[in-house]
C-alpha cells in the first residue's frame, strides 16, 4: 500500500517495523476529536480563502460521513496507515476522491495530533469532575446521617481520641475537593489550542488559528509553534492531579477494606459491591476497594512513564512522543471507573454505629481529656500528662477503664480530681468538647456540613 509520505522513499517499510512503530491500535479512541479538529481546519481554510467554499463544503461532508461509518464500524483501520490521522485522511480520500488531500493543507500531523490530545483530556476532565462531584455527594450525605456516630480516631492505628464518624468521612469530602480544584486548574492549561504551529515553525499560508482555537472552544492559542507541538505538561498536569486523588481514593479505600474486617465491624459493604470465595462459602470480600487501591498503581505508573519519555527530548516533536496516549487514556478510563464505583459503594454501605459505639467504650481514648481537665485545676500540661500516663497503665493493670475507675482510685493520682472528673470521659462528651475550629465537636462538625454544601 503506498503511504501518504511515500515520495522520497524507494523501498517499503519493513513489516514489523508498521506493525511496532504504528499506533492505530489504540489512538483510534481519537476519532472524534481529529475528525472534530479537522472540521475547524476546513472552515478556517475556507475563510481565509485558502480553500474555496464548495472545495471545503465537500471536505466537511466526507469527514462526516467517514465519522459515521468509523461509528458504525463500516470502515477498517489499516496498520499500513499508521495512525487515526492518516487512516482519517485516507478514509477522506477514499470517500471523496483527490480533493481529501486539501485538507492537510497549511497543518503537520504533530499540531493534528496535539490539538486531539488537547480535546481529548478537556471533554475527560470535564466529566471526571463531574465523577468527583459524585463521590463528594455520596460521601456528604453518609456524614449527615453520623454527626452523632462515634468512634475511635486513630494515630499509628493506634486509639487516640474519639471522633464523630462524619468527622472522619468529611476529611475525604476535603481531599476530593482539593483534587477537584486540582483539575479545575488545570483545565486552563489543557484549553489551549496547537493547531495551525504546523510541524513546529507555523506555515506560509494564512491561517487563522484564532478562529480554529475559538471553533474548538479553546481559551487561547499558543502563542509558540514549537512549545505547541512539544508540550506535553498539560498531560502530565492531569496525571499529576489524578495520582493525588488516587492516593486520596486508595486512602479511603484501605479504611473501608479495614472497617468491613471482622476485626472491626465498623462497616458493612453492600452484596452488590463484595465478591465471593471459589473455595470458602463463608467469605465476602472487599474487592472493590482492594482494586481500586490497587489500581493507584497504574496511574503512578503512567505518571512517572510519560515524564521519563519527556525528560531528554529534544524540540520539537520526537516519535518518542506517541507513547504518551496509551499512558493518558489508561489514566482518563481508570479514574472514570473508579470513581463511578465509589460514589454507589458509599452510598450503599451499612454503618455499625452499636459496633463503633462499643469500641469508644472499651479503650483510652479519653486520656487526654482527663489531662485538659487536671489542667483546667491550674496544673502545667506536662504534669497532668505524666498523671495520667500512670492512671492508664493503672487500669491496664487492673482491667480498667478510665470510666471503671472510682473517685477514690483518682485521688490517688492527684488531689485535683472531684466528682466532674465523670462529666468529661463519656465519649460523647469526650467529642462534644472538641470545639475549637475545624475539630470533631458535633457543633463544629454541622458548620463543615454547611461549608461542604457551599462548596458543591
Ligand atoms: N502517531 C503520531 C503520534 O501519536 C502522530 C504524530 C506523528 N508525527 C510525525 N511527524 N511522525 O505522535
Amino acid at each position: 500500500m503506498s503511504k501518504l509520505w511515500g515520495g522520497r522513499f524507494t523501498k517499503e517499510t519493513n513489516k514489523l517495523v508498521e506493525e511496532e512503530t504504528a499506533s492505530i491500535s489504540f489512538d483510534q479512541k481519537l476519532a472524534d476529536e481529529d475528525i472534530q479538529g479537522s472540521i475547524a481546519h476546513v472552515h478556517m481554510l475556507a475563510s481565509t480563502g485558502i480553500l474555496s467554499e464548495e472545495e471545503a463544503e465537500k471536505i466537511e461532508a466526507g469527514l462526516k460521513s467517514v465519522l459515521q461509518k468509523i461509528k458504525k464500524g463500516e470502515l477498517a483501520f489499516s496498520v499500513e496507515n499508521e495512525d487515526i490521522h492518516m487512516n482519517i485522511e485516507k478514509f477522506l480520500i477514499d470517500e471523496i476522491g483527490p480533493l481529501g488531500g486539501k485538507l492537510h493543507t497549511g497543518r503537520s500531523r504533530n499540531d493534528q495530533v496535539a490539538t486531539d490530545m488537547h480535546l481529548y483530556l478537556k471533554n475527560h476532565t470535564e466529566q471526571i469532575i463531574e465523577h468527583v462531584k459524585a463521590v463528594q455527594t455520596a460521601v456528604l450525605n453518609q456524614a449527615k446521617d453520623h454527626v452523632e456516630t462515634i468512634l475511635p480516631g486513630y494515630t499509628h492505628l493506634q486509639r487516640a481520641q474519639p471522633v464523630s464518624f462524619a468527622h472522619h468521612l468529611l476529611a475525604y469530602f476535603w481531599m476530593l475537593q482539593r483534587d477537584k480544584e486540582r483539575l479545575q486548574d488545570s483545565l486552563k492549561r489543557v484549553s489551549g489550542s496547537p493547531l495551525g504551529a504546523g510541524a513546529l515553525a507555523g506555515t506560509t499560508f494564512p491561517l487563522d488559528r484564532h478562529q480554529v482555537a475559538e471553533e474548538l472552544g479553546f481559551d487561547y492559542v499558543y502563542p509558540n509553534s514549537m512549545d505547541a507541538v512539544s508540550d506535553r505538561d498539560f498531560i502530565l498536569e492531569f496525571m499529576s492531579a489524578a495520582s493525588i486523588m488516587m492516593m486520596h481514593i486508595s486512602r479511603l479505600s484501605e479504611e473501608l477494606v479495614i472497617w468491613s474486617s471482622q476485626e472491626f465491624q465498623f462497616i458493612e459493604l453492600d452484596d452488590s459491591f463484595c465478591t465471593g470465595s471459589s473455595i470458602m462459602p463463608q467469605k465476602k470480600n472487599p474487592d472493590v476497594p482492594e482494586l481500586l487501591r490497587a489500581k493507584t498503581g497504574r496511574v503512578y505508573g503512567n505518571l512517572i512513564g510519560l515524564l521519563t519519555v519527556l525528560k531528554g527530548l529534544p524540540l520539537a516533536y520526537n516519535k518518542d512522543m506517541q507513547e504518551d496516549k496509551e499512558g493518558m487514556f489508561d489514566t482518563v478510563e481508570t479514574l472514570e471507573g473508579s470513581l463511578g464505583m465509589l460514589a454507589p459503594m458509599i452510598d450503599t454501605m451499612i454503618v455499625r454505629k452499636e459496633n463503633m459505639k462499643q469500641a469508644v467504650s472499651e479503650d483510652y481514648s479519653n486520656a487526654t481529656d482527663i489531662a485538659d481537665y487536671l489542667v483546667t485545676k491550674g496544673l502545667p500540661f506536662r504534669e497532668a500528662h505524666e498523671i495520667i500516663g500512670k492512671i492508664v497503665l493503672y487500669g491496664i493493670d487492673h482491667s480498667k477503664y478510665l470510666l471503671d475507675l472510682t473517685l477514690d482510685e483518682f485521688k490517688q493520682f492527684s488531689g485535683l480530681f472531684e466528682e466532674d472528673i465523670y462529666e468529661v470521659l463519656a465519649p460523647e462528651q469526650v467529642v462534644a468538647n472538641r470545639k475549637s475550629y475545624g475539630g470533631t465537636s458535633q457543633e463544629q462538625v454541622k458548620e463543615q456540613i454547611l461549608l461542604a454544601e457551599k462548596a458543591l
